[in-house]
């Protein structure tokens, strides 16, 4: 991505992200123990060998070969029709069958999924494999016969973190409907759009979960989403509404006569069915993931059934190091993609137990993960920085007074600082366990960079080596190789295309060329992948070791607390409210949840601001979520713009994050950025929310903040 020049009077002059060269301090390297080695997964190294790029694309065999297929698939990698790889022609399978009925043979009476309910004093539900079979088996017959979906339908689930969720989601594997599973967390508004997008008409939710003490209703957001799926022309005929607590209705909103039904009294006509899973080519859909992007419309990620079951098995066994007798716990949620692969389909292929936990981590005192740990015996444990940080904030101590034992911890999602990571290291981990800082996206299936954990080092910060199979690249705004070693920062691609990649963005094929594949393609006639580099849209350097350091987003996503926000999302959500003229939203560093969104609004001519800020916060919630809610909203007499027009976003989000502002010489109204600039530091330092000195790497980031497109 490109950023505002910073050369006087040369607008038209930009600045590379990639030229901006970024310094940190090595950190010291960290072994794993010889207990993990002698039993870790990966433990050869040849295995780096056998994927080596001479190897590519056979080398994934090893990953496909890890599922049961119905038919065996002749060509492993078809690039005839680029970017749109497909992988595993040929072969047919069931995603369901590989992660409940071949297990049910070997292993009926282990736990698949232990279920953790957030209050204390609710009993941990267990499903054996047995179990999850006859689960999984009768809502497939429920939603074949009596929501009368079948293979390549679409159907939204908007499902909190319970155990149904996983079941629903095999249920639809088994029978090839694609689900698209939206994040619980996100408004009834932000729903209905997917569901749109999707063209779902049968809506699956529950009538309300328990998030920080409190049975939350979340039955009134399926409401709101019907009404909004409508307004963008997608009829929904059935809502399913499950029940946190059987045959009790926890929610104030009405069921709909004719088109909300209770789950729990459908159910029982089911009872012992069985539906044999359908056997699907391995390119079929298994299911679409939303994320966010540069425009405002969130994207549905499609993932296919044989590329990415066998990515996300194959990255579970060597990079989670699972094992069957493992008690695995990502307390990652289930409605973003790393619980997809790393709750349910990575662990559940492989035939281990993965703990699914309902609430808040810090609920109901900072010593409930590892009360949690020490119960059920959990040795790997999975999270993001955030909830690392909130931890070590609120019960730093706390891990030293259970008694568990990790033998492996992941760290995804957002980079995590040093000293994080050895806090994660040394009082989480007790110095056991080995550390993988997993980088990846929704639209990549599974790892696209991290340490293979019994073979190589680990580097508190940095993500490590490309994974197995994965041949990365970083590229300054030419297209040149920056090379490793040269403390230059530039956007990181992976060159060669691999098994868990995304197919498409649902219903928008061009989107997805021009996103991912146009910036650094060589020739578009081209069908050699070579020519086809995949542009991930983050900034990295590489350490003279080879190891990549991530340094987030460079298009307009702000990363908070791991959820991905789009700003343009923010900013046409604002601008629903009547008084507003335009929006802006940038990010502030935060010292719990990485980042912070504040906006930045103009109002309309002659109006007067009646609480406008509340205005804009809600609307922000009702459209995306709470998790979006703006730290602050600022109104401002004018955006900072330069004399095209553009809002000059790195401008405000140097004043929200008290950093420079850099060169305004080239802006159309330079005087409002001191008028803006003591206006808000004056009420944020009065407040004492006044963010630590920024580190340069953070610096940097919020220099080089808001693409001018
Ligand atoms: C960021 C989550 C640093 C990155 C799996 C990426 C990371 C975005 C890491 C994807 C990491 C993810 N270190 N940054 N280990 N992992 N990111 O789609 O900016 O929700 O592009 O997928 O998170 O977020 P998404």
């Amino acid at each position: 991505m490109t950023t505002e020049s910073q050369v006087p009077g040369a607008d038209e002059l930009q600045v590379s992200e990639a030229q901006i060269a970024v310094h940190w301090k090595e950190e010291q390297l960290y072994y794993p123990p010889p207990k993990f080695i002698g039993q870790a997964n990966a433990a050869d190294p040849a295995i780096r060998e056998r994927f080596s790029e001479d190897k590519f694309p056979e080398c994934f065999k090893e990953y496909a070969d890890l599922l049961t297929w119905d038919q065996y698939w002749h060509t492993t990698l078809d690039t005839s029709n680029p970017p749109f790889w497909r992988w595993f022609v040929g072969g047919k399978l069931n995603a369901s069958y590989n992660c409940v009925d071949r297990h049910v043979r070997t292993r009926p009476n282990q736990a698949a999924l232990v279920f953790v309910p957030e209050p204390e004093d609710q009993e941990t539900v267990v499903v054996t494999y047995r179990e999850l079979y006859r689960r999984v088996n009768e809502t497939a017959a429920m939603l074949r016969d009596f929501c009368g979906l079948k293979a390549g339908d679409r159907v939204t689930l908007h499902m909190p973190m319970v155990p149904e969720l996983p079941v629903l989601m095999l249920a639809c594997a088994r029978l090839g409907v694609i689900h698209s599973q939206v994040f619980a967390g996100f408004s009834g508004a932000a729903c209905g759009g997917r569901i749109a997008d999707s063209q779902s008409r049968v809506l699956i939710t529950m009538d309300g979960y328990y998030r920080n003490g409190d049975l939350l209703d979340h039955k009134v957001k399926a409401d709101e989403a019907v009404e909004r799926a409508k307004q963008e022309g997608q009829e929904v005929d059935k809502v399913l509404v499950y029940r946190r607590h059987s045959g009790q209705y926890s929610s104030k909103t009405p069921m709909v006569q004719g088109r909300d039904v209770f789950v729990d009294e459908v159910m029982p006509d089911y009872r012992g069915k069985l539906v044999d899973p359908v056997s699907l080519p391995a390119e079929a859909p298994l299911f679409i993931m939303y994320s966010s992007g540069t425009t405002g419309r969130p994207k549905g990620c499609q993932h296919s059934i044989g590329g990415y079951l066998a990515y996300v098995t194959g990255t579970s066994k060597y990079y989670q190091d699972i094992h069957p007798e493992d008690t695995y716990w990502c307390a990652a949620d289930i409605g973003w993609i790393t619980g997809h692969s790393y709750i349910v389909y990575g662990p559940l292929s492989l035939g281990t137990t993965s703990v699914v936990y309902e609430g808040v981590p810090t609920y109901p005192d900072p010593g409930r993960p590892w009360r949690i740990a020490e119960r059920l015996g959990v040795n790997i444990f999975h999270t993001a920085p955030t909830t690392i940080r909130m931890l070590r904030k609120v019960g730093p101590t706390e891990p030293k007074k259970y008694d568990y034992h990790f033998k492996h911890m992941t760290t995804v999602g957002e980079p995590i600082e040093p000293d994080v990571w050895r806090w994660y290291y040394e009082v989480v981990g007790k110095g056991e366990a080995v550390i993988v800082d997993t980088w990846w996206q929704t639209e990549n299936g599974g790892f696209l960079c991290s340490t293979l954990p019994g073979l190589e080092p680990m580097k508190p910060g940095s993500a490590g080596p490309g994974v197995l199979g994965i041949y990365p690249v970083i590229y300054d705004e030419n297209g040149e190789e920056v090379p490793k070693g040269s403390g230059r920062a530039g956007n990181i691609c992976i060159r060669n295309p691999w098994p868990g990649i995304f197919q498409t963005i649902w219903g928008d094929p061009d989107r997805f060329v021009k996103t991912y594949y146009e910036k650094y393609n060589k020739d578009p006639k081209s069908t050699d992948w070579r020519d086809w580099p995949y542009f991930s849209n983050d900034g990295a350097t590489q350490a003279p070791d080879g190891y990549y350091r991530i340094l987030g987003r460079v298009d307009d996503v702000i990363n908070v607390a791991g959820h991905r926000l789009g700003t343009k999302e923010l900013e046409s959500a604002s601008v629903l409210v009547e008084e507003v003229a335009e929006a802006a939203a940038v990010p502030v560093v935060d010292e719990l949840r990485g980042r912070a969104v504040e906006m930045y609004i103009s109002l309309k001519p002659g109006v007067t601001a009646t609480n406008v800020e509340e205005k804009v916060a809600k609307v922000i919630e009702t459209e995306i979520g709470k998790v979006a809610r703006p730290k602050n909203v600022w109104i401002v007499p004018d955006m900072p713009k330069t004399r095209s027009g553009k809002i000059m976003r790195r401008v405000i989000a140097g004043i929200s994050n008290f950093t420079d502002v850099g060169d305004i010489t080239t802006l159309a109204n330079p005087e409002v950025v001191e008028e803006i600039r003591s206006h808000v530091q004056s009420v944020k330092e009065a407040r004492g929310d006044v963010p630590k000195t920024l580190t340069e790497k953070e610096a940097e980031e919020i220099k080089a903040f808001g693409q001018v497109d």
